[in-house]
């Protein structure tokens, strides 16, 4: 199959597409009365199923608080053939009682093998309580003899360093490390996916990926909407929490990592641990944070609150690949654009063969990650313009998902719970990550020695953050 644009062409190999199979599994939602159910759970699954990716033998059960009949339940997800519901309190261990039957009689209708997924879309004080309720009921062993059970959770995993741990220390007490599914659903997108694929399934970047050519990596993820009806979530983390500890460390790792062995999940997840270990502990001069203007006003918002809603840092990795490349992170709220990318600058040229120009006058090659939105992945280089002159100027060489496979990337959840029912864990946060990329950010957590500094709404963020990268005679290029 080959799908063509404007001289970007892509053959897909027959028999190279690799998709494993799922085990028939049932999929119990904890909170799925809410809002992620309904806007990503929901949708992700009926995709699966229209392109014949659901196990054969599957069903979705909807546990929650609120009163909800099994025909509410399917009118959210009309398409999915067998979508139930069970009303409990989640510490009433007569709730799980019922659960395991119900589990039980829908393992025998629908033939899962008494494998079980145990999605917890609830706040994560509910975590432990929803663990030892599962615990107790023994359900974390399989919804009958022979099935396998895991349990998908969200961030945040914990406020800090200390709390983080002693949700591990929950986690640990009931399930093994393989039952545990903890999602940052950056590693589900497409493009971010697509970062290893680009290092390490082609031989003509590996070699270059390195201090001797690359001069800088910036990583932004720029949004342009503010806290909206999440304040009162947001206030009590803010950015660091919120995108820093989480997404922004995980496509840092994704970028730095060395080649793992396979893709096998432990592979992979073993060189991203070794990126983080390498980490230099955040200097104070290295940090920016920010709050926009206004913040303080929006509802649920606590009117002297200095929680950041911006950050910008400079991170060193020492290592033999990375010593001296500075790697700068960006992320914030109500910034004048929306737009997540990774930068990889590769040096100048070492000498100019035309005397009027400097090596400095030409532009040096830029290789990004368009993550989101108009996704792809461009590289920039000099080149003659045509005529009798010598004129040169900077390409660009653009792939563009959209123009090339004709649709957008699919939705992160899709592959995630995908890769949930297959038992893949490639794309899942382990237990030392969580702890590393704590201990990265935690000092940023300390309000006494980051200010915030004010931006406006709609600017590129505030002003120190350009001094921060102006200071290395770099500047940002969203
Ligand atoms: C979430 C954060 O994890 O990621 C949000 O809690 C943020 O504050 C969101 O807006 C960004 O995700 P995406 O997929 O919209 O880039």
């Amino acid at each position: 199959m080959s799908s063509t644009s404007r001289g970007v062409r892509i053959r897909v190999r027959e028999g190279l597409c690799i998709e494993a199979k799922s085990d028939p599994c049932g999929l119990v939602i904890f909170g799925a009365s809410g809002d992620l159910t309904r806007r990503k759970l929901f949708p992700s699954l009926t995709y699966l199923k229209e392109h014949g990716l659901l196990p054969g033998s599957f069903y979705a059960l909807g546990a929650a608080r609120s009163a909800m009949t099994d025909a509410e339940i399917r009118s959210l997800a009309p398409e999915l053939d067998a979508v139930y519901y069970l009303r409990g309190d989640y510490d009433d261990a007569a709730a799980y009682r019922e659960l395991k039957e119900r589990m039980r009689a829908l393992d025998k209708t629908h033939q899962t093998g008494g494998n079980a997924i145990f999605y917890l879309a609830v706040p994560p004080e509910l975590y432990p309580v929803i663990l030892r309720g599962l615990g107790d009921a023994g359900l974390l062993d399989g919804a009958a003899p022979g099935g396998w059970a895991r349990v998908i959770i969200e961030k945040p995993f914990g406020r800090d360093l200390a709390s983080a741990m002693e949700l591990e220390t929950a986690l640990g007490a009931y399930l093994r490390e393989d039952q545990i599914y903890r999602i940052d659903h950056y590693l589900g997108k497409e493009t971010v996916q697509n970062i290893l694929l680009f290092r390490f399934a082609n031989s003509i970047f590996e070699p270059i990926w390195n201090r001797s050519y690359i001069d800088h990596v910036q990583i932004s993820v720029l949004e342009s909407i503010g806290v909206e009806k999440r304040a009162g979530y947001y206030d009590q983390s803010g950015v660091v929490r919120d995108m820093c500890q989480n997404h922004m460390t995980q496509l840092l790792a994704l970028t730095a990592m060395e080649a793992p062995t396979s893709f096998a999940a432990d592979h992979v997840r073993d060189e991203k641990s070794q990126v983080f270990r390498s980490i230099n502990p955040l200097a104070a001069e290295n940090v920016v944070l920010g709050q926009y203007a206004g913040y303080r006003s929006e509802a649920g918002v606590s009117p002297n609150s200095r929680t950041p809603t911006y950050a910008a840092l400079r991170v060193d990795i020492s290592n033999w690949r990375w010593e001296g490349v500075p790697f700068y992170l960006r992320t914030g709220k109500k910034l004048g654009k929306r737009a997540a990318e990774i930068a990889v600058t590769f040096k100048r040229v070492p000498h100019s063969l035309i005397p009027q120009l400097r090596p400095e006058d030409l532009e040096p090659n830029v290789l990004v990650f368009r993550i989101q939105p108009d996704e792809g992945i461009s590289l920039s280089f000099e080149a003659k313009k045509p005529g009798p002159k010598l004129c040169l100027g900077a390409l660009t060489m653009d792939f563009d998902y959209d123009e090339v496979f004709g649709e957008d990337p699919p939705e992160a959840y899709q592959r995630l719970l995908l890769d949930c029912m297959q038992g893949d864990q490639t794309l899942f946060i382990r237990r030392d990550a969580v702890k590393e990329t704590w201990r990265l950010v935690e000092p940023l957590l300390d309000s006494k020695k980051f200010e915030p500094a004010f931006y406006d709404p709609g600017s590129p963020g505030p002003a120190a953050a350009d001094a921060l990268i102006g200071r290395d005679g770099r500047k940002w290029r969203l």
